[in-house]
C-alpha cells in the first residue's frame, strides 16, 4: 500500500499541507524542528489513532489554532491510501477543549472524531486499514528501556494486523483495573475480619484469562515469527559490521518472558489453563497486594545474543543492530499478515547507521515496501547525490512548509 495524498490542517507547528505523494522512495529533508518527524507522526496517528510520541493529544492541535464561533481549536489530518483491496480514505479530527483563560499549549483536553470514506467511525474501525512501520533512534529504548515500552510495542503492532487482539487488549486493561480494585477491597474487608467472596474472584479471573490468554497466544506467535526474519537479517547485518564479533552472527534471538511458565503450550485452551492455574498459586499474595500479579500486563520479551540479554550485555552496535533486526523483520511479518506490504516510516534513522549498513538497509526497505517516507537532516547521508536524486523524489522541509527540490 502506499499514501497519495496527505493532508493537515493545524496539526503541530503545519497551518496547512496539501502534500500528494508517490511510491518509491520519498525523503524529508530539514534542519532540526522543521516538521519532518511530523509528517511521520501523522502517517502513523492515521494508521493507529495514537502518536507515536508520548504526551497528550491536545499538543497535537496548532498552538495558534483558535476556537471559532463556539466550536474549538481543532487539528484535522487525511490521508488517501492506495491498498491492495481498494483505496481508503482516513480523516482524524482532533478537538482541543480548552477551558477558559487556560494557556493554549497547557491547559484542556482534546477528543478525536474519525472518518473513514468521509463517514463517521470509531477508533477501531479504523486501525489496521492502513499499517505502517515506524523506525526512529528512540526505539533503542525497545532494547534498553523497561518492560512496558516492549509490552507497548508488542500491543500496537499486533493491534494494527489483528482487531481480535485489539479487542482484547483494550478488554483485558479494563479487567485488570477493576480486578485490582475488587482485590484492594477484599483486603479491606478481611482486615475487617470478613472472609473474601471466592465467586466473585472467579467471576473476575474467568474475565482475566478469557482475554488475556489470547494475547499471551498472539504475543508468543508473533515473536516466533518475528524471530525467524530476524534471525537471518541480523546476521547480515552482522557480517557488514567489522567492530562486531562473527560469532555473534548467527544467534539472536527474541525471547518471549511471559509472567508465568508457557514451557511446552502454545494453544488458547492451554494457555488459558496455565494461567488459571498460576493465579489460583498467586491468590494470596495477590490478595495481600491488591494487585494482579499474572498475566500479559506483566510480560516482558528480550533481545538476546549469545544466550545473553543484550540490554545489559551488549554495546550500543550490538543494541542498534538488534532493533534495525525488528524492525526490518516487522516489515516482512505485517505483509504475511495481511497480505499486503506496509508503508514504512525511517524518521533520521541514517545518520547512525555506517555506509554499508545504510545501504543494506535502503536496498531491503526499498524491496520489502511500496512507500518508504524518510527523513533526514543532511542528505549526505545518501551517499551519491545524483543517484539519490534518480531513485527518491526530494522534499525540503522548512518551518511546517514542505517544497519539491
Ligand atoms: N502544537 C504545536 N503547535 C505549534 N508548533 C508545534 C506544536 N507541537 C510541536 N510544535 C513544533 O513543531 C516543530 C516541528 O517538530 P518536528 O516535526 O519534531 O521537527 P523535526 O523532526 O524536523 O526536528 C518543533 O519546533 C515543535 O516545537
Ligand atoms: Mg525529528
Amino acid at each position: 500500500m502506499y499514501c497519495q495524498r496527505l493532508t493537515l490542517k493545524d496539526f503541530r507547528n503545519y497551518r496547512r499541507l496539501d502534500l500528494s505523494l508517490s511510491r518509491g522512495l520519498t525523503v524529508f529533508q530539514g534542519e532540526n524542528a522543521s516538521g519532518k518527524t511530523t509528517l511521520l507522526e501523522a502517517l502513523y496517528l492515521l494508521a493507529t489513532t495514537k502518536s507515536p510520541r508520548a504526551g497528550s493529544d491536545q499538543e497535537l492541535v496548532n498552538f495558534g489554532a483558535e476556537a471559532e464561533f463556539g466550536a474549538p481549536a481543532f487539528a484535522r489530518l487525511t490521508g488517501e491510501v492506495d491498498r491492495q483491496d481498494g483505496e481508503i480514505e482516513a480523516e482524524i479530527l482532533i478537538l482541543r477543549d480548552q477551558p477558559p483563560g487556560a494557556d493554549a499549549s497547557t491547559g484542556g483536553t482534546a477528543r478525536k472524531r474519525i472518518k473513514v470514506n468521509g463517514t463517521a467511525r470509531r477508533s477501531i474501525d479504523l486501525i489496521g486499514k492502513i499499517n505502517v512501520v515506524l523506525f526512529s533512534p528512540e526505539d533503542l529504548d525497545l532494547v534498553i528501556g523497561s518492560p512496558s515500552l516492549r509490552r507497548r510495542y508488542l500491543d500496537s503492532t499486533l493491534s494494527q494486523i489483528d482487531h481480535r487482539y485489539l479487542r482484547h487488549w483494550q478488554d483485558y486493561a479494563k479487567v485488570v483495573a477493576q480486578r485490582n480494585g475488587f482485590l484492594r477491597n477484599v483486603r479491606e474487608r478481611q482486615n475487617r475480619g470478613r472472609s473474601p467472596g471466592r465467586d466473585e474472584m472467579s467471576i473476575w479471573n474467568e474475565e482475566l484469562v478469557k482475554n488475556g490468554a489470547y494475547l499471551i497466544k498472539r504475543r508468543l506467535e508473533a515473536l516466533q515469527s518475528l524471530n525467524g526474519l530476524a534471525a537471518a537479517t541480523h546476521a547480515k547485518l552482522t557480517g557488514l559490521d567489522s567492530s562486531l564479533m562473527p560469532e555473534a552472527a548467527n544467534s539472536f534471538q527474541l525471547v518471549y518472558l511471559p509472567s508465568f511458565d508457557l514451557q511446552g503450550v502454545s494453544d488458547e485452551a492451554a494457555i488459558a489453563a496455565r494461567f488459571e492455574a498460576r493465579l489460583t498459586e498467586v491468590r494470596a499474595q495477590e490478595l495481600q497486594r491488591g494487585v494482579s500479579l499474572a498475566g500479559p500486563h506483566r510480560d516482558d520479551f528480550a533481545f538476546m545474543v549469545e544466550e545473553a540479554n543484550i540490554a545489559t550485555y551488549g554495546s550500543r552496535g550490538q543494541q542498534r543492530t538488534a532493533v534495525l533486526s525488528l524492525k526490518l523483520a516487522e516489515v516482512g511479518w505485517m505483509q504475511a499478515q495481511t497480505g499486503d506490504r506496509p508503508i514504512l516510516l525511517l524518521d533520521d534513522i541514517l545518520s547512525e547507521l555506517d555506509v554499508h549498513r545504510r545501504q543494506y538497509v535502503l536496498d531491503t526497505v526499498t524491496a520489502r515496501a511500496d512507500q518508504i517516507l524518510i527523513t533526514a537532516t543532511d542528505l549526505a547521508f545518501f551517499g551519491d547525490q545524483d543517484a539519490l536524486r534518480e531513485m527518491a523524489a526530494l522534499y525540503l522541509v522548512e518551518g511546517g512548509a514542505v517544497k519539491r527540490v
